[in-house]
Order: structure tokens, then C-alpha cells, then sequence
């Protein structure tokens, strides 16, 4: 049995700022490797649970650890990467320098040079950070979070203003690190990044959570996809089958809604081993984020 403690534990945590509510005694467990993505509209509390469980806000009331140890202590500390939403750094440091400070706070860091080639930061890796454009100080503020090779890794909206290939390089490494056995936690508001690279989705909502699943659990709280092909089988016959809700005759084609789209279509193959034409339209994780992060959840 494992009995390693959670990566993230937060049990009935409330976290305030004066009157503002952000976080409205929240509990989740965050086991092991992977991606952990967190969504949720603008002031849902995303970033204050990032910086509580940094140590850099207090906790209102309630429990919240980091990986055993309580947030912002040097255990925790030396385990954790982070980009914050807002971070900035000194600017007259070049990108080197501020890595290789990064470095010296953890104990098993990757060399300077390797980071610098792991995050394609070659071409700016000697400037000074002020001259650096947004997306370029992005980047640079990511090498800094994984430096010191840590098991966990905070990341609040880390690809916001990236071009194309630098978002898909950071995508990558990230991908990479959860396959090393390391966790990442992030937020963004691109459902497409979430999609692409989590192993879980949380939806907070004013200070809640609304959803903890997996992408695929996540999605099939919509009322399914849509199988849509040519088939012999009548459309009573349809109706039957498991996890199909809906069906419909468009022309030549049934449309067929199913939340079990795998076991409506094998049972449908076994029943007609002819049919043809077949596409299945899945439901989108943007369907389901709107439905669930709307509304006050006062
Ligand atoms: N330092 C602060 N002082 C007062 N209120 C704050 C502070 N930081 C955040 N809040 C409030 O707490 C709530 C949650 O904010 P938070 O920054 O956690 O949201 P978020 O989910 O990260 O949003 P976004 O997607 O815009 O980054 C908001 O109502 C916000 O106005
Ligand atoms: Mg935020």
C-alpha cells in the first residue's frame, strides 16, 4: 500500500479577503502523477488557492497541505515550482542569471544549460529580463519553475499570451514532466489546453468546486455524442441499446445520442456488421464548462 501523504489536501478550506469570499471551504485530494487542471471564470479562486497553498496568502480556516507539509514551509518549499499569474522578476538580471539563482534553492536542480534547452531559450537566454517581450518573459518564468526539478509544479495560466510553437513546447514539457512521476497543477482558460494535457479537471465556480473528474467523466455529464451513421437497424431497435437517450432519422443517416458511445457502437456492429458511413461527434469539455461555471454559487 502507499502511504505517501496527497500531493494537494485541502479539507473544508476557506480563504477570504476581508468581506470577498474567494474560498468557500473546499476539500479535494490530489493522489499522485499527472496534470491536474483547474477552470473557472474570472474570480472563481483559482489563484488564491494556488497562492495559499504556496504560503504566500494565509489560509482563512480549514486544512490545506502540501505534499505532507504545510504550505509555504521550507519542506513544501523545496519540492515546488511556480509561475503565478502576475509574476515578475528583477530586471536587470539576464535569463541565465535568474536560472542559475533559481537553481541554488533546490536541492537536485537540472544544470542552467540544460533548462535553458529544454525551454528553447537560447536566442534571449543572455539578455536582461526587462528587455524581454511578454511572451518571451513567459517563457523564461517557466524555466524557472521547473529548474530545480521539482515534484510539483504550480502553473496559474502559464501559456497566456504564447505564440503557437513556444505553447506548444511548454505543452510538451509538461506532458513530459507528468511522465516523469511529477504533478502539475494549472490553470488556464483555454479549454483546448486543458483538454490536450489534463489528467484532471477541477471546475471551481465563486469559490467552489463544481466538478473533479477526469476529461472524459467531466464530458459525459453533457447528455452524450452523437453517433451518426447508415445502418439497417430500425430505429426501435436503436432506442435498446445501452447508453443510447435519443435517436433520430436524418435522411440516409441515424443520429444516434449515446453516453456510452464504445458499448452503443459494439452492440450496433454486432446487430448490423454492415453498416457504413460512421462518425461519432464528441461532446465538447466547452459545453459542459459553460453549463457548470455559470450561476452564483453564494
Ligand atoms: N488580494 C486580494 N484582495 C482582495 N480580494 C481579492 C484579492 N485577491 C483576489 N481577491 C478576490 O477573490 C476572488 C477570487 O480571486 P482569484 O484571483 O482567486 O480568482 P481567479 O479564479 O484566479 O480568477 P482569474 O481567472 O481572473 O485569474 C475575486 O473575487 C477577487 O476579487
Ligand atoms: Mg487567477
Amino acid at each position: 500500500m502507499d502511504n505517501s501523504p496527497p500531493i494537494l489536501l485541502a479539507q473544508d478550506l476557506k480563504k477570504s479577503y476581508g468581506p470577498v469570499a474567494a474560498i468557500k471551504g473546499i476539500n479535494f485530494s490530489l493522489q499522485g502523477a499527472g496534470v491536474f487542471a483547474i477552470l473557472g471564470q474570472n474570480g472563481a479562486g483559482k489563484t488564491s488557492l494556488i497562492k495559499c497553498a504556496l504560503g504566500l496568502e494565509k489560509v482563512s480556516s480549514g486544512n490545506l497541505q502540501v505534499i505532507g507539509h504545510p504550505p509555504g514551509s521550507l519542506q513544501a518549499k523545496r519540492q515546488v515550482g511556480v509561475i503565478l499569474q502576475d509574476s515578475d522578476l528583477p530586471d536587470l538580471l539576464t535569463v541565465r542569471e535568474q536560472i542559475t539563482l533559481f537553481a541554488s534553492y533546490y536541492p537536485k536542480p537540472f544544470s542552467v544549460q540544460q533548462t535553458i534547452d529544454m525551454c528553447e531559450l537560447q536566442t534571449f537566454a543572455d539578455k536582461r529580463y526587462k528587455k524581454l517581450s511578454g511572451g518571451q518573459k513567459r517563457r523564461a518564468q517557466f524555466a524557472l519553475a521547473i529548474v530545480g526539478n521539482p515534484q510539483l509544479i504550480f502553473l496559474d495560466e502559464p501559456t497566456t499570451g504564447l505564440d503557437i510553437e513556444a505553447r506548444r513546447n511548454m505543452w510538451a514539457i509538461i506532458r513530459q514532466f507528468a511522465e516523469q512521476g511529477k504533478t502539475i497543477v494549472l490553470t488556464t482558460h483555454y479549454l483546448e489546453e486543458a483538454e490536450n494535457l489534463a489528467d484532471r479537471i477541477m471546475i471551481m465556480n465563486s469559490g467552489v468546486i463544481v466538478a473533479n473528474a477526469s476529461p472524459n467523466d467531466i464530458k459525459k455529464q453533457t447528455t452524450g455524442s452523437v453517433i451518426r451513421c447508415e445502418t439497417q437497424i430500425s430505429v426501435d431497435v436503436l432506442q435498446t441499446i445501452s447508453g443510447v437517450s435519443s435517436v433520430v432519422n436524418a435522411g440516409r443517416f441515424s443520429e444516434i445520442r449515446s453516453a456510452d458511445v464504445n458499448q452503443s457502437l459494439k452492440e450496433m456492429l454486432n446487430l448490423d456488421p454492415q453498416l457504413s458511413d460512421l462518425t461519432v461527434a464528441q461532446p465538447k469539455l466547452e459545453d459542459v464548462f459553460s453549463a457548470l461555471s455559470q450561476g452564483d454559487q453564494a
